[in-house]
């Protein structure tokens, strides 16, 4: 039943998700369906590019319907289509956006492409419509760390980025190291509950001055070397202490950087974004700086933090208001660089 609501449906192929969400008038969710692959590629320890496309074929229109469904809604109803159009895995965006094409295709209804770091940013609005741009956001996710200035709903500009490994990157090949398995993140957040912060120093790295670009290779490297020599000595590790101290190296400077951001731009109001925001030390501890320093932190809560059709269908309900759609042309842009495009993507760059 539309009942006069203007619908938007959210696309999102970009990895191991098959998501979709119907979502009404930018605000009300009336779906979110989320298949998520993760135990298919945990006995491989990490994604795999054609099994994650495979299975997105697979279960697309399942998860299509059963998102119509839930929110009790038919293909007519929809008002735009969105899709993730990158970056993510070539295979994995053909297939949201192929089948996006097709129904945009089949109803006549205008297909909007979506910047997929672009939504995890704007699925803060999910669960806070008071949050308007411009504010300060930090995404932490498998593949991008970065402090975005979120001038408009669909302006953004970065104001620093890792050089190396991304936070989740870096989350998962140390877990990998200390045999936790696939996804570390999660598996590292909940092992470092039992240990020590404090046990072992690894490396901070700040960069020159007043930058607000990030670096994690020089940490995560500290770890698998220390695991190594000790391994070497046939010493015994506390892992929980390795995870924790890991964590709270990683925290540390996600931290300084968001607080040092917000000093440089001025701005109040802070949120984070992305699948390493479900973290329970960086939620914590972000919390704690926030408050000492009269900024207002916004923090989805984790189903919105890591990949979703929620996110797509909020980000591209802001772009169809700015009527920025996209022709059945559409190309998918894996390694879509997030300074140029993000939020100009359209048809035919
Ligand atoms: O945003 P996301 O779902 O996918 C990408 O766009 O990359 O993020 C996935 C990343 C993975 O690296 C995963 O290990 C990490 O988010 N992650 C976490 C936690 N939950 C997920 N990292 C640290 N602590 C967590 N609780
Ligand atoms: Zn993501």
């Amino acid at each position: 039943m539309k009942d006069g609501k203007h619908l938007t449906l959210g696309i999102e192929t970009s990895c191991d998700e098959t998501a979709i969400a119907v979502l009404a008038d930018g605000k009300e969710l009336l779906s979110n369906v989320i298949s998520s692959q993760i135990e298919i590629h945990t006995v491989y320890g990490g994604v795999v590019p054609e099994i994650a496309s495979r299975h997105h074929l697979n279960n697309i229109p399942f998860v299509f319907k059963q998102a119509l469904d839930e929110a009790e809604v038919c293909l007519d109803d929809i008002d735009e289509i969105g899709v993730t159009a990158g970056p993510g895995l070539a295979g994995a965006l053909l297939m949201g956006t192929a089948f996006a094409k097709g129904l945009a295709l089949a109803s006549g209804k205008p297909l909007v492409a979506v910047h997929h770091i672009q939504g995890h940013i704007l699925a803060n609005l999910i669960e806070h419509p008071e949050l308007q741009p411009p504010f300060l956001a930090l995404v932490v996710s498998g593949g991008h760390t970065h402090l975005v200035e979120v001038r408009g709903y669909d302006e953004f500009k970065v104001l620093g980025a890792t050089r190396d490994d991304a936070v989740g990157e870096a989350y998962d090949k140390v877990a990998r190291v200390l045999g936790l398995g696939y996804p570390g993140g999660p598996k590292i957040d909940a092992l470092a509950k039992e240990g020590d912060p404090h046990a072992h120093e690894f490396k901070r790295v700040y960069l020159e001055k007043d930058s607000l670009d990030f670096s994690f290779s020089g940490t995560k490297t500290g770890v698998i070397n220390y695991l190594h020599s000790e391994e070497q000595r046939g010493r015994e590790v506390s892992r929980a202490d390795v995870a924790a101290s890991f964590q709270q190296a990683v925290v540390d400077v996600l931290v300084d950087k968001s607080m040092e951001a917000a000093r440089l731009t001025g701005y109040k109001d802070l949120a984070l974004a992305g699948g390493v925001a479900c973290n329970s030390s960086l939620r914590h501890r972000m919390a704690a700086a926030c408050r000492k320093k009269g900024v207002r932190l916004y923090i989805p809560s984790p189903v919105f933090c890591t990949d979703n059709g929620a996110m797509i269908a909020m980000a591209a309900f802001h772009k169809a208001r700015e009527g920025r759609f996209s022709d059945l042309d559409l190309d998918v842009y894996p390694s879509l660089d997030m300074e140029r495009e993000l939020g100009k993507l359209s048809a035919g760059r």
